[in-house]
């Protein structure tokens, strides 16, 4: 009896072993995972168990990246039906499915419903692959009986497959998370649409969304080509049995292309050294990239000014709502067509092609038999080649309206049906020499190339953005009321009657909708302590800075407009109109504004790390920093820039980036401030002249403070200081050392030259850098510093030169501000602020 007793309690024991202790990849039909326990790929690269995500306590079966923090889940079993407590177990039953339940009544709360398939199948299990596919099969065989990379939530990892099989009905669709808080579908979708010729489509609810054009044999129609890079392969399956898009990284790299919550695909890798994933490409929306935009046979342009035209030989429909900007109803014919004797066809260069769900298509036709069959067909009203590859192959041919066709900066061409007298060509031959030569240019395409195509897209935002100039504003009662951001400056102009200055450009019609709060003073006031001096945080280009708890128990920092400042109310207002209209996540953010009676103040979320200055050049708190955060910082500031540069709407120089002007939040990321000295070039303006040389000495180029001349190339200058400065823990100003150089750039340059560059690294950084880094980052520092503009690196190139590991330039020497030098800023005319800005620093 005893004995047998034993062996029970030994069996319970083992089993309960059993069941707390799977720390492989595998589970079998009797085990059962708890909360706190997790499945591990074997390349312990994956993890499977319970987690909650972001700020909810809901629970959720899913799997993440094992060694990645934040948490980064990239597929979620029971998306929809949380588990509120911790009851949740997953367990894979006899007949093959996976299920989790909960609650003390083992509800089901998700089941994958696999049926095995006998006898082939009697001994299930599941395993969670180094690929992050968790898979359900036979113990010992190859087929995978139940896949979750066949149920996708938001996140394409390499080696899934964005599309349908055709055989077993399978259609792998990726749906965007409701927040990052909440896993549960929202209604973005994106999926292979296989109507006509595949093209990716994505929809919100039942609402057409976006699309991308058809596959080209190398790119998406009307998407950069971004077949050229190191990280990234693509490819796009087509046949009988199956139709999807799929990409593969080099095994190395880690890597996830993940819908976001608000309907955009972003990749990202991750960048082990700064703990950090950088985005490699977002497909950012702009103007034309809602579906259909312009109507039935309207062309967006997101270049031009009215962003909607009709193609050539048509006209709008309805022209009263055409010119009140209401573009949906489309464009018809100018002339009627006369089939089948007199027409002909026009070809339209570098659109995106039409939506192709209602296309035809014949992938082994040229496009002189398409050209043919197009015109045999009196209903036919475009057609196509379909690839690019191989001199350009096949057809597809469009029957109806075209819609969805924008302007793209490369494209096959597009043969649209016309009467007569509109068309170009009424012979059918295509011209296959010239066809030859653009093509050469596609499939060469190169990282400068897709740089160019990114600027290019940069400044079509910019553009198609101008049209709006009113901004939302919260007014103290709660509702909204709109306001021209003019009508701000214009009233507190009137209160301070500031000067104008021709640095501080005044056009107007440069406006987005962004939703400002406006704050009463009262409100301030009492978030502020009556702007008492415990809540100062110190003094600003333009008047003081404060710390506030609104009554939300919202942190603020405050900027205060001082009264007697002359010069200060330009920047104020510069401040105001340019920060109000940029986003980034490495530039502070404006919540608001104040202007009461004579008080005109800016606030902005509030930063509990204070600056960059305060951490790097402080003896004490510079040993918090090691090396990965450094670089982190730099590389988020490069961010930030190149957004100033080119990715925002409007390009924008800062000209005083520094130390103190690089706020750091919780998180130590980096947020660049301070616009007052900010300046807008316009399209294709690359430099400026200005008898007002403002700045901060240390931080200037040579071609700034000694000519007055600044451009982009001067921010980089900056910048290149700010990243030696960062490295080496010293100010560029005020730098002494014991042997002869007197500037930090100097020093920097003689250890450079002298193969000694680690020794700029601060002492304490030493053990935790990765010499490789280093030197790279303080070559690249170099580079921006080099004397003349011409010769420094454009922001974009510095950002992928950090991402990357070719070889780089090398550096000229940089300019070095000697004593010798220095007098001559002086001769210029120097404001008063500059002047502070030159003692106080
Ligand atoms: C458990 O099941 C019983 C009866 O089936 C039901 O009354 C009860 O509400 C269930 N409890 C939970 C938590 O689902
Ligand atoms: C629920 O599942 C647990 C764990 O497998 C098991 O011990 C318990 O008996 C189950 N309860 C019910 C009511 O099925
Ligand atoms: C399993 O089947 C049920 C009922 O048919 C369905 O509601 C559920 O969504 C299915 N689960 C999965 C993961 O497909
Ligand atoms: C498999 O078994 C579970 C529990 O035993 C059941 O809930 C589920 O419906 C079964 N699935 C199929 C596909 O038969
Ligand atoms: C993967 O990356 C490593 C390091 O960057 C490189 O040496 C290797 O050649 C790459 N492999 C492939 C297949 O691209
Ligand atoms: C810009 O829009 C106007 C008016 O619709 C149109 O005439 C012009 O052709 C467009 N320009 C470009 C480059 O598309
Ligand atoms: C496609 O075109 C080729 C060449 O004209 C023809 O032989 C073939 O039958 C066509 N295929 C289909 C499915 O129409
Ligand atoms: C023209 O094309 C349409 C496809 O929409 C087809 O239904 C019709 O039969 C074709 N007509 C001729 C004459 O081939």
């Amino acid at each position: 009896m005893e004995i047998r007793y034993n062996i029970l309690f030994i069996s319970v024991l083992f089993s309960i072993l059993a069941t707390c202790t799977i720390q492989d990849d595998t589970m079998t039909v009797d085990q059962v995972l708890q909360n706190g326990y997790t499945l591990v790929s074997a390349n312990r690269m994956y993890e499977l168990g319970f987690f909650s995500p972001g700020r909810s306590s809901n629970r959720y079966l899913g799997i993440w990246f094992k060694n990645i923090s934040p948490q980064t889940v990239v597929w979620v079993a029971n998306r929809a039906i949380p588990i509120t407590d911790s009851s949740g177990v997953f367990r894979l039953v006899t007949n093959g499915s996976l299920l989790v339940s909960a609650g003390s009544n083992n509800t089901t709360v998700w089941s994958s419903n696999t049926s095995l398939v006998f006898p082939t199948t009697i001994n299930p299990v599941a395993q969670l692959l180094n690929t992050g596919n968790l898979v359900v099969r036979e113990k010992g065989e190859e087929g995978f009986i139940w896949q979750s990379f066949d149920y996708p939530g938001d996140t394409f990892l390499p080696g899934m497959k964005l599309g349908k099989d055709l055989v077993s009905g399978i259609d792998r669709r990726f749906t965007a998370w409701k927040s990052d808080d909440d896993p549960s579908p929202s209604e973005f979708v994106t999926f292979m649409e296989t109507n006509g010729f595949p093209q990716l489509f994505e929809t919100q609810g039942s609402v057409p969304h976006s699309r991308t054009g058809p596959w080209n044999g190398v790119t998406f129609n009307g998407f950069p080509n971004r077949q050229a890079n190191s990280i990234f392969s693509y490819e796009f399956v087509f046949n009988d049995k199956e139709v999807y898009f799929s990409y593969t990284v080099n095994t190395s790299i880690i890597a996830r292309v993940t819908l976001s919550p608000d309907g955009i695909f972003n990749s990202f890798n991750w960048v082990d050294q700064v703990r950090h994933w950088s985005t490699y490409w977002s497909a950012i929306p702009d103007m034309c990239s809602g579906f259909g935009r312009c109507g039935p046979n309207g062309v967006c342009n997101a270049q031009n000014s009215s962003l909607c035209s009709c193609m050539a030989g048509f006209e709008p429909r309805k022209l009263d709502e055409w010119s009140a900007s209401q573009w949906s109803s489309g464009c018809q014919r100018r002339k009627p067509l006369d089939c089948p004797n007199g027409d002909g066809f026009r070809a339209f260069k570098n659109v995106k092609l039409p939506d192709t769900r209602h296309s035809w298509y014949n992938r082994s036709m040229t496009l002189d038999e398409c050209a043919a069959a197009c015109k045999s067909n009196c209903t036919c009203t475009a057609y196509a080649n379909i690839e690019i590859t191989r001199g350009g192959s096949g057809c597809l041919r469009w029957f109806g309206d075209l819609t969805d066709v924008r302007t793209v900066v490369e494209s096959q061409d597009l043969y649209v049906r016309m009467a007569k007298s509109d068309a170009t060509i009424t012979e059918y031959k295509s011209e296959p020499n010239s066809n030859k030569k653009r093509r050469t240019i596609i499939v060469v395409g190169t990282i400068s190339s897709c740089i160019l195509v990114m600027v290019m897209l940069g400044i079509a935002i910019a553009y198609l953005w101008r049209k709006k100039t009113r901004y939302l504003v919260k007014s103290p009662d709660g509702g909204f009321r709109r306001t021209n951001i003019d009508k701000v400056y214009y009233s507190m102009k009137s209160q301070h009657d500031g000067d104008g200055d021709g640095d501080y450009d005044n056009d107007n019609d440069d406006d987005t909708d962004t939703e400002l709060s406006y704050y009463s003073l009262a409100q301030v006031l009492k978030a502020t302590k009556d702007f008492s001096n415990e809540n100062k945080l110190g003094e600003g280009g333009f008047g003081s800075v404060y710390m506030g708890i609104l009554d939300d128990g919202r942190e603020i920092a405050v900027k205060r407009l001082s009264k007697s400042s002359g010069q200060g109310i330009n920047e104020f207002k510069n401040e105001l109109k340019f920060i109000a209209k940029l986003q980034h996540r490495n530039l502070v953010k404006l919540l608001g504004y104040c202007n009461e009676g004579d008080e005109s103040m800016l606030i902005y979320e509030y930063m509990p790390n204070k600056s960059l200055d305060f951490f790097i050049f402080d003896k004490r708190r510079s040993l918090t920093l090691d090396w990965s955060t450094r670089f982190h910082i730099i590389h988020e500031i490069a961010r930030g820039i190149l957004y100033l540069h080119q990715d925002s709407r409007l390009k924008i120089v800062h000209r005083d980036l520094k130390a103190s002007n690089i706020l750091l939040d919780d998180d130590m990321n980096p947020k660049i401030s301070d616009f007052g000295l900010a300046r807008m070039f316009r399209d294709h303006e690359n430099e400026a002249n200005t008898t007002r040389v403002v700045g901060t000495l240390g931080y200037i180029s040579p071609e700034y403070a000694i000519e007055g001349i600044f451009s982009e190339k001067s921010d980089v200058f900056s910048f290149g200081v700010l990243v030696l400065e960062i490295i080496s823990g010293k100010k560029n100003r005020g730098f002494s050392d014991k042997k002869d150089s007197d500037s930090l750039l100097a020093h920097a340059w003689r250890l450079f030259k002298e193969d000694m560059a680690l020794e700029l690294l601060s002492p304490h950084m030493r053990e935790s850098s990765v010499d490789s880094k280093v030197l790279r980052s303080i070559h690249i520092g170099l580079l921006c510093v080099q004397h003349y503009a011409k010769d420094r690196p454009s922001m974009a190139y510095v950002v992928l030169m950090f991402d990357q590991d070719d070889a780089l330039p090398s550096p000229k020497q940089p300019a070095f501000f000697t004593k010798g030098t220095m007098p001559k800023v002086n001769q210029i005319s120097v404001n008063e602020v500059t002047m502070t800005e030159l003692e106080a620093r």
